[in-house]
């Protein structure tokens, strides 16, 4: 996010001091940043639209599902890609109109395909032979055609993380791109589809142009494959995955995205989508923490820094070891000197950090800080262990703030549990 210091304040964004945010809502406390979000959707549509194409914009909600944020890219037009029927359900809540959603995901229950047909989505898009027989026998029961896209597994590493790479052929996701002519024309044969085209996505915080570039041209000589036996082929869904800077990565530019698509899909007649989440909705995002104490360690190792936030809440630097911002919200902290901390949340594992070996100034308890780029991936992910209720989210636009989901009351933790009668016995 974009913070800028105030010199009574401390860290603002946009235009609402965080101190404000901590003092009405508490600590931890998600903040999105409305106006961020908004920009990142018109750059994006921008970078676009400067390569020539105007592809259908879904995003993918999974990095960040909070109402404010789906309403304020619907707005934008953006629709939604689903991977669950909860998350399907939860875009219908915020508006988003069944033909705006695509339905992605690798293991699609037939109570989810059936919501699916249902209500009519843009595209569901297939990760098995299996799926698509399944597909078939649902939709032909309810009298439907499904508009099918085949995910394509490329076998194209993305050289990202290790557990966000999701186009290497023993990955789980999408079919072997050897096998999708054979399907095509197995599907001619199956009733209650309507074959539309081919999708791909082959992870996440992609930083580079190159395997987006091998996957696409892999999926366009397949258009031309499939067209040459005779299969309409309309739609191309290019996923997501465009990376950002988290620290000091340099980060793929959405124009030269948009130019690796423009590239290999530009002469070939298809209608375009995308996926993108981390990108929209990453550096839109914060997370407020509180110092709750410090704690000086053995010789050599650095101090700690426990905060109020915890893998719990943030789960990315436990789950990938990944690095996310953390600055002082207040004025002085802003400027002192810094050392090497250990920041940690009170969560009993070891593998609670939140960062390691962090210059950070000396800060008392009770200090607040913001943990970066958090928007993506952040609150979705949060876990109630440890009996930790899932913190606050707050919007800030333009000098206002409001919580759009409170903080989860203590007591929800166990609304709806029993102990069986025949205890008692
Ligand atoms: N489309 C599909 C089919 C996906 O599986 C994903 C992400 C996306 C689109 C959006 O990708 P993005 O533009 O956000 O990179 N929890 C991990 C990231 C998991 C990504 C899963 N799939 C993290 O925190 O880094």
């Amino acid at each position: 996010p974009t913070l800028r210091a105030d010199a009574i304040d401390g860290l603002c964004f946009e235009g609402v001091p965080l101190a404000a945010i901590a003092a009405a809502h508490g600590t931890p406390c998600w903040v999105m940043g409305v106006g961020t979000l908004k920009g990142r959707a018109r750059a994006l549509r921008a970078a676009f639209t400067d390569a020539g194409l105007s592809p259908s914009m879904h995003f993918a909600l999974k990095s960040n599902d909070l109402r404010a944020t789906l309403v304020t890219l619907a707005a934008e037009g953006f629709g939604c890609d689903a991977v669950s029927g909860g998350e399907i359900r939860r875009a219908r809540a915020a508006g988003i109109a069944p033909h705006h959603i695509v339905f992605s995901g690798v293991g699609k229950t037939d109570a989810e395909l059936d919501l699916a047909l249902e209500l009519g989505l843009a595209h569901i898009n297939v990760e098995s032979a299996e799926e698509l027989r399944r597909l078939s026998v649902r939709a032909s029961a309810m009298g439907r055609e499904a508009d099918v896209v085949l995910r394509v597994n490329p076998d194209v590493d993305a050289a990202t993380h290790d557990k966000i790479s999701t186009g290497r052929a023993d990955d789980k996701f999408g079919i072997p791109f050897g096998d999708i002519p054979a399907l095509f024309d197995e599907a001619r044969r199956l009733p209650g589809l309507r074959m539309a085209g081919l999708a791909v996505h082959i992870g996440s915080q992609i930083n580079e142009a190159a395997p987006f570039r091998r996957a696409y041209a892999r999926i366009a000589s397949l258009v031309r494959d499939l067209r040459a036996r005779g299969h309409a082929v309309h739609i191309v869904d290019c996923g997501g995955g465009l990376g950002i800077a988290y620290r000091d990565e340099i980060a793929l530019d959405p124009r030269a995205w948009a130019a690796t698509i423009a590239e290999a899909f530009g002469d070939l007649d298809v209608r375009l989508a995308i996926e993108p989440g981390r990108w929209l909705s990453a550096p839109a995002g914060l997370l407020l923490a509180r110092v709750i104490d410090t704690k000086a360690m053995p010789e050599g190792s650095p101090d700690l820094i426990v905060l109020d936030a915890a893998m719990n809440d943030l789960a990315r630097p436990s789950l990938y070891d990944s690095w996310h911002g953390i600055v002082p919200v207040a004025p002085p902290a802003l400027h002192a000197p810094c050392t090497p901390h250990t920041v940690v949340g009170p969560v009993c594992e070891s593998s609670d950090v939140l960062a390691r070996a962090r210059p950070l100034p000396r800060l008392e308890p009770d200090a607040l800080v913001a943990i970066l780029d958090a928007g993506a991936y952040g609150a979705v992910m949060s876990s109630t262990y440890n009996s930790r209720p899932l913190a606050a989210q707050v919007v800030v636009d333009d000098g206002r703030m409001a919580c759009v989901k409170p903080r989860q009351d203590i007591e929800a933790l166990w609304a709806g549990e029993t102990v069986p009668e025949w205890f008692a016995a």
